[in-house]
């Protein structure tokens, strides 16, 4: 299928943000990428089309029973003014795989790639300058067909929307104070854990308000069957340095399957960092913190790379990794990914596209 392009008129362009005014996921570029499925017509009309709202039936089935997905992915600009993806094959791939696990219709991966370089080329200026920024690519997936019936949709919608995002540390690295939720629980193994789905994130906003109303900056998240093991940490895969040992929870079915996740262990592995994917329980992070054998905790996502963590709030009790300061591992990691991001480093994977 050939994508049509409608180039916004110049009253239809959007005012561009400074550099420095840069909120996560405030701003939109000018134009945004739209398809339609049916179900007897298959997916038809790939089109980028000025950025404006959409409108759907109020009876459309994403609004009563969320039948949705998206992904998250960054264009960056390198110093010599092109710009580059970073493993979008990944993003088009675990798209398809939410889609199944929300009985959507896939995508065809090559189109799904094509739109989003459509969609980055035709706003090249917006993929901003400014160091560390980026302009941030949202593919999403709705059920629009009007009905109450509780089954999958026969017709949805296709779209991505992208936006320039600032530097995610403006004011440098900091370790974040997280709350150990043994109360609430993102998902479930058989849930939708696995699938980057609108409800997971629904699911995360009450913990997450009591731990912000607590002073904290994320949830720990904990396996919902026997509040033990370690999940997730906001909305990030959760790594710890154990002595010279990289360990992460394996992808048990209530886990997101990171990309930057297995960035992280790919380059570990690469750098002769022994990594293991095991259940770790929140006593032995406890334990592991108390005997100092707990050298670092961080988190790991698109948005921020690498998020160290400074200390844990459990059962009424602070736990601080270490100092509470950046770990030399989360560093190390975060130049490299970033440094391969914006062109700074060899990208050994052939990660950069
Ligand atoms: C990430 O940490 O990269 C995310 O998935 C956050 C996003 C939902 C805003």
């Amino acid at each position: 299928m050939k994508i049509v392009i409608q180039p916004a008129r110049p009253e239809q362009r959007r005012d561009r943000p400074a550099g420095d005014k840069l909120v996560f996921g405030k701003n939109f570029s000018d134009h945004m990428f739209l398809m339609d499925y049916r179900e007897n017509g298959g997916w038809r009309d790939p089109r980028v089309v000025p950025y404006d709202n959409l409108t759907m039936d109020p009876a459309a089935m994403v609004l009563h029973y969320g039948q949705g997905i998206f992904e998250g992915l960054k264009a960056y600009r390198w110093a010599d003014g092109r710009i580059h993806l970073f493993r979008p094959e990944k993003n088009v791939e675990r798209f398809n795989r939410s889609a199944r696990r929300m009985c959507l219709p896939e995508v065809d991966p090559n189109l799904h790639l094509e739109a989003i370089e459509a969609l980055v080329r035709i706003d090249a200026e917006w993929v901003p300058r400014s160091a560390g920024s980026s302009l941030y690519i949202r593919p999403t997936m709705i059920a629009t067909e009007a009905a109450l019936g509780v089954r999958p949709a026969h017709e949805c919608l296709f779209y991505i929307i992208t936006g320039p995002v600032g530097a995610y540390y403006p004011e440098g690295f900091n370790p974040v104070r997280i709350y150990v939720s043994d109360e609430y629980v993102r998902t479930v193994r058989g849930g939708l854990g696995e699938a980057k789905t609108m409800a997971n994130y629904a699911a995360s906003l009450y913990a997450q308000e009591i731990a912000k109303k607590k002073g904290f900056t994320q949830v720990l998240w904990l396996d919902a069957v026997e509040r033990r093991y370690v999940e997730e940490v906001g909305t990030m895969n959760i790594f710890f340095r154990i002595d010279d040992e990289l360990v992460t929870p394996p992808l048990t079915g209530s886990i997101l399957p990171g990309i930057t996740r297995d960035s992280v262990i790919q380059l570990a592995g690469h750098w002769g960092i022994k990594v293991t994917e095991r259940l770790i329980s929140i006593d032995e992070v406890m334990e592991t913190i108390e005997t100092g054998a707990m050298k670092e905790i961080f988190g790991a996502g698109t948005a921020a790379v690498i998020s160290p963590v400074g200390s844990l709030f459990f059962k009424e009790k602070t736990y601080k990794v270490q100092d509470g300061g950046v770990g030399e591992w989360s560093r190390r990691l975060f130049d490299e990914i970033t440094g391969i991001q914006y062109g700074e480093k060899e990208d050994p994977f052939g990660w950069v596209r």
